[in-house]
């Protein structure tokens, strides 16, 4: 079977989805970072499933990372992301210069939703997902764009700037893709020692005994954000937060109040040197740990 075309150049990129278009298919969008895993792989299978040509992006965009986080060793495996694309017909996988040319200042800001969850703790990342995927809407024109739910906040954000520039793509999020035992897919998880690894588990062990007290019954906002914390506590090195929150406007709920149909519980924290994040839906997901 032969492999997706690679392009390099935005301009190349735009032409090739134009005649797509006008030939009459529909153009699916998966923007990655790369390092793919089969969470990725299941956003392109949903992007394929959704359309007629399908493009997916590597591009592991600079503006997105603060200063202290893992831009230089962020992993890169171009060759290797190629052999997993049989989905896709085009990788778009530019270099920094081609999609920030000099003279480039034009940024695209989420305030509300992002001053909530990884917010405070990354204070340049949501300007700079919502930018360059605004640059990519911009390039592919594509009328599906998948994402997946582990970044629940960045599929807010990107639901909300769809919304508020009026841009004509359809915005799917897709579920979680988990490992057998639980862990949340994520290509970070690379980073993880074999003990780091079994402590991570922590994240989607502290969401099932949520899910599961929800499932039993309990509303309690305090009593189902602590069981998570509990879990994540023992394990982490550090943790940004674990949240119970709003599901739309993901606005933190008081502990003290009750939980209605549905609510998300979030977690962002360190296990050894690596930041994981994971989230579940109360009322919507199952645990994602079978009962132990
Ligand atoms: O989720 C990611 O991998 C990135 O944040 C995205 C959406 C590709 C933007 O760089």
């Amino acid at each position: 079977m032969p492999g997706p075309i690679v392009l390099r150049d935005p301009e190349e990129v735009r032409r090739i989805c134009d005649e797509a278009r006008a030939s009459g298919k529909r153009v699916g969008l998966v923007p990655t970072m790369g390092a793919l895993h089969e969470g990725h792989l299941a956003l392109v299978h949903e992007a394929r499933r959704r359309s007629d040509f399908v493009v997916v992006t590597i591009f592991v965009n600079p503006t997105q990372f603060g200063p202290n986080e893992d831009l230089a060793r962020y992993p890169r495996d171009l060759e290797g992301d190629l052999q997993k694309l049989h989905e896709a017909d085009v990788v778009f996988a530019p270099d920094v210069a081609a999609m920030y040319p000099p003279g480039d200042e034009t940024r695209v800001r989420a305030a509300g939703l992002a001053a909530h969850l990884c917010g405070p703790h990354r204070p340049v990342h949501f300007e700079g997902v919502a930018t360059v995927v605004t640059k990519l809407f911009a390039i592919v024109g594509a009328s599906t764009a998948v994402f997946g739910k582990k970044d629940f906040q960045q599929l807010a954000i990107i639901r909300r700037l769809v919304t508020d520039l009026f841009l004509p793509v359809s915005v799917v999020g897709h579920p979680i893709v988990r490992e057998a035992d639980g862990l949340a897919m994520s290509s970070r998880n690379a980073y993880l020692s074999a003990d780091d690894r079994v402590r991570a588990l922590s994240l989607s062990r502290g969401l099932s005994a949520a899910a599961r007290a929800f499932g039993e019954g309990e509303r309690r906002a305090g009593t189902l954000r602590g069981l998570v914390h509990a879990e994540v506590e023992r394990a982490a090195t550090s943790i940004d937060y674990v949240t119970l929150a709003d599901v739309d406007t993901l606005t933190p709920i008081d502990e003290a109040s009750l939980v209605g149909k549905r609510a998300l519980l979030a977690i962002a924290c360190r296990i050894g040197g690596t930041r994981l994040i994971d989230n579940l839906v109360l009322g919507e997901d199952p645990p994602p740990h079978a009962q132990p």
